[in-house]
């Protein structure tokens, strides 16, 4: 038979391993606090974890990504992206009576393979293939902004969700873009537009990125509230 004390023990210690286990509690506006809180967890929000249903984000794999401008049109499939643990996440700025979250991400190397198909025309080139594809980005900054919801968990306490978000991508230093097969090998077109992409990366990623962006942080964020219904707002701000 257990104690009375000894059960009490073996709760607070049960109740103690749960609270370290994601975001470490800080006070209500400390969001210094805060971000270093996010930022330590980060690796474990990106990962698996098959109990909550939570695919992992690093690697990120998606079924199919599709991209429809009006000059241009591509389909990216089971595109595989790497990279996001390395992101650190900067200027946290919560505000829980208005239920926004502010925050910058920066992403040192970001990596995207898989096949491709695309036609169209790339700014002022036109562009025609498929086959497989690598992009590998340099630095990237990600502005986020969140509208947050409280959600009661079964256990009746209240949690935090991301609800819906807005995002600003921008690539600030070079990104390397590989297409094999491009004009189905005919190498001088082929060379020819996947220099000109190389060479204006920085617009050819602001031409191209959204839908991809979109799909990877729809994700993220999915996966990300999952792990939120596991730590009440209570342990989270004390
Ligand atoms: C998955 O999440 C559950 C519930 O929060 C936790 O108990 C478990 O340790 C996690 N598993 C891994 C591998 O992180």
């Amino acid at each position: 038979m257990f104690s009375i004390f000894e059960i009490l023990a073996l709760t607070t210690l049960c109740a103690s391993v749960a609270q370290s286990e994601l975001i470490a509690p800080c006070h209500l506006n400390d969001m210094v606090c805060f971000e270093k809180s996010v930022n330590n967890a980060l690796p474990q929000f990106l990962s698996e974890n098959e109990t909550l249903g939570v695919e992992s984000c690093d690697p990120l794999k998606i079924d199919l990504i599709e991209g429809d401008m009006s000059d241009i049109k591509f389909k990216l499939f089971s595109p595989i992206t790497t990279g996001f643990k390395k992101c650190v996440l900067k200027n946290v700025k919560m505000n829980l009576d208005a239920l926004t979250l502010h925050s910058e991400l920066d992403c040192p190397n970001l990596e995207t393979t898989g096949k491709y198909e695309i036609s169209g025309r790339l700014m002022t080139l036109p562009i025609e293939g498929s086959g497989d594809f690598k992009i590998s980005a340099g630095t990237y900054k990600i502005i986020l902004d969140f509208d947050l919801e409280n959600v009661v968990g079964n256990d009746n306490k209240a949690y935090l969700s991301m609800k819906s978000f807005k995002q600003k991508n921008e690539a600030t230093s070079p990104i390397s873009f590989d297409f094999k097969n491009l004009f189905n090998g005919q190498k001088d077109m082929a060379d020819k537009v996947l220099t000109y992409a190389n060479q204006n990366w920085k617009q050819v990623s602001d031409l191209l990125q959204e839908p991809i962006w979109n799909e990877n942080m729809k994700k993220i964020i999915s996966n990300g509230n999952k792990y939120l219904m596991t730590e009440p707002l209570d342990q989270m701000f004390i």
